[in-house]
């Protein structure tokens, strides 16, 4: 069985991520999301709040399983028998960030790959960041994320 992970911090999930999700998960057999429960960082939405919304939002794509890790991303991948991991890339400005990762991931796990997905164009200048800033400011953010991800939004400003 092909076991692909997808991480990230999706605070919160958007339509972007959604469309890796979808396109990456046709290419495995199982595509387990995981959520970074960063502690460093003040998220918007707890871990199980991220978690919980993805579940939501991908209940419909077949093969997918959304779990949190902790700690090191080669360690999340060894703990579900995964040897590829998912990322996309938006533009340019992505690739030195992911590049720079990848490669460090693969000199501490050699049999682990990364696979990037290029964003369709539609999404590419779309982030979490940008949902949350346009929100805070009471933007419409009804065309980056799903209407259940747009209603937690907006319930927390
Ligand atoms: O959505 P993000 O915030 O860009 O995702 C970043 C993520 C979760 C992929 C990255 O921060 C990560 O892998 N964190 C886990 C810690 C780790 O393994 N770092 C790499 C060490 S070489």
């Amino acid at each position: 069985m092909k076991t692909a992970i997808y991480p990230g911090s999706f605070d919160p999930v958007t339509n972007g991520h959604i469309d890796i999700i979808r396109r990456a998960s046709k290419m495995v057999d199982r595509l387990v999301i995981g959520v970074l429960n960063n502690s460093a960082k003040s998220p918007l939405f707890s871990v199980e709040e991220r978690v919980n919304m993805l579940i939501k939002v991908t209940e419909d794509i077949p093969g997918v399983e959304v779990t949190h890790f902790t700690g090191l991303l080669v360690d999340f991948a060894d703990s579900v028998n995964a040897r590829i991991i998912v990322r996309g890339l938006r533009a340019v400005s992505d690739f030195e960030y992911e590049l720079q990762w990848a490669q460090t991931n693969r000199l501490v796990r050699p049999n682990l790959d990364t696979m990037f997905l290029v964003t369709d164009q539609n999404y590419s200048y779309l982030s979490s960041s940008t949902v949350r800033e346009l929100a805070k400011y009471h933007g419409d953010i009804s065309k980056f994320v799903p209407p259940y991800v747009e209603q937690k939004v907006l319930n927390k400003f």
